[in-house]
């Protein structure tokens, strides 16, 4: 009597859990069908239970709705919102100011229940509805991720990794490849780094190279077609990489340089994520890079969200073709540190038949640091930024004097080596990239017509 009754109470409760672990998988499939596309689902499948709930857990922040915040096409221009932060380009390439679209968008740490992979916030989906699509990952070429680091810290770096493994065709991606840039033990986190997926490879320099010549060192060491180069300080979206890999296909000639879309991600709020407005990169005559107008403005047959030219890089995160790389000259590793080499590589990849690209459906957020946490000494800059303007300005060399008087003084050392690359490419003029590439740039030599100066009486 007794024994049948506990019986039937035992019953009933493994009947309830049974009941509440088959609702609960069948919430968690629905969560994630709202978030993944089809061949994602099929691949986690494939991958089984453990994957799903895993995947489940780092793509949180699909459930909270609301209308993305970058959906709008082409619309009329959006002005530069005075609330946004002085930004600086990816790598801190200058203080400068990024418009946002649309509005703030807050994010929520996921609860971590994944012992694998660290939590990252995961942003809510801003991509233009014409994104989300599958992508055949057959005709993408392979690629593997190269970031330096130096003194960053570990809650940005794993956010970095487990967004990577997160929102990547791994299929594809043969590699993500840090390298330890001298690093101090504390900030080494070698053992950490490896224990993240079996794809993560650390390579260490036992001096400091400088982050110029650590991503030289980085793709020397990998094998596949296609370079990205990243920073651990990032939160990739879901496929950010497919769209870069798909332009880069495009490319028959290998000459086309990407940029994913950069979204901020405050320095001081790491769960915050502002989609960014669709700027062209350039840069003034002191060199310093700058976001500028918005393509829309600059070209009004423009159709977000198509890739657009852009006549600067940012920084240190776009993805190239390596035999494209090597062939160009890769970076001039006689420059120091940090600083001026994406400058450099605009100039040459425009002038040297190349093109670059920013892919809008490709979205990461960064973080944008008012100040490097590394030592950054400004004479390195300078003479770096002086190197590319020895190379590159031509007869307008005067020009970049003009803005940076004291560096007529700076010692840059010998470019020669830098010029006969330039002749052996047979790259185009200053005056060439001016006329077809970056016509504002010239209108910054001009004084401004007396009737604008004094237009307010
Ligand atoms: C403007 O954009 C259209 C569409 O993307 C493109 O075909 C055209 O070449 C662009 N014009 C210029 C001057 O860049
Ligand atoms: C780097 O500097 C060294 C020493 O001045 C010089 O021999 C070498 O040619 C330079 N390399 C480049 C790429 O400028
Ligand atoms: C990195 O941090 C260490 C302290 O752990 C510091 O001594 C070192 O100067 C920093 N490196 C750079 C290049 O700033």
């Amino acid at each position: 009597m007794f024994k049948g009754k506990s019986l039937a109470v035992l019953t009933s409760v493994l009947v309830t859990v049974t009941c509440v672990v088959i609702y609960l998988e069948w919430r968690a499939v629905q969560d994630i069908r709202k978030g993944l596309s089809g061949t994602e689902l099929k691949s986690l499948f494939a991958k089984g239970r453990h994957a799903l709930l895993h995947r489940m857990v780092i793509s949180g922040g699909h459930s909270w709705g609301g209308p993305a915040a970058d959906t709008r096409g082409p619309g009329p221009p959006a002005p530069a919102a005075p609330a946004a932060p002085a930004l600086r380009g990816a790598s801190g390439a200058s203080t400068t100011v990024l418009s946002v679209a649309g509005s703030d968008v807050e994010l929520r740490p996921d609860l971590r229940i994944s012992t694998e992979l660290p939590s990252f916030p995961t942003p809510r989906e801003v991509r233009h509805p014409s994104c989300i699509r599958d992508f055949d990952l057959q005709t993408l070429p392979r690629a593997s991720l190269v970031i330096p680091y130096l003194n960053e810290t570990w809650a940005q770096i794993s956010a970095t990794v487990a967004s990577l493994v997160a929102h990547s065709p791994l299929e594809v991606v043969d590699e993500i490849l840090f390298i330890d840039d001298g690093n101090a033990p504390e900030w080494q986190h070698h053992h950490e780094l490896l224990s993240l997926h079996p794809k993560v490879k650390v390579h260490r320099n036992e001096v400091r190279q400088g982050l110029i010549r650590a991503k030289v060192i980085g793709a020397a060491l990998i094998d596949s077609p296609v370079i990205i180069f990243m920073e651990p300080h990032c939160v990739v979206s879901r496929q950010w990489l497919e769209p870069l890999l798909e332009q880069l296909a495009l490319s028959k000639d290998h000459r086309t340089l990407v940029m994913p879309t950069l979204d901020i991600i405050p320095e001081n709020n790491f769960n915050q994520y502002l989609p960014a407005n669709h700027h062209i990169g350039g840069f003034d005559w002191t060199l310093t890079f700058g976001w500028k107008d918005l393509i829309e403005k600059r070209n009004s047959s423009y159709t977000y969200p198509d890739p657009y030219p852009t006549p600067a890089l940012s920084g240190g995160i776009f993805g190239i073709w390596k035999d494209n790389w090597e062939q160009m000259g890769t970076y001039d590793i006689n420059m120091t540190e940090w600083g001026g080499e994406h400058i450099e590589m605009s100039l040459r990849t425009w002038r040297c038949h190349g093109r670059i690209l920013v892919v809008p459906c490709s979205r990461m957020g960064h973080v944008f640091r008012a100040k490097n946490p590394y030592i950054v000494h400004v004479p390195e800059v300078m003479k770096n930024t002086k190197r590319a303007a020895l190379v590159w300005l031509d007869e307008h060399l005067e020009d970049y004097y003009k803005k940076v008087p004291y560096a007529r003084q700076i010692q840059a050392g010998d470019v020669s080596e830098r010029i006969k690359l330039k002749e052996s490419l047979e790259c185009e003029s200053m005056d060439w990239y001016m006329d077809n590439i970056y016509p504002e740039l010239r209108a910054e030599l001009t004084p401004k017509p007396h009737h604008l100066r004094t237009a307010h009486h």
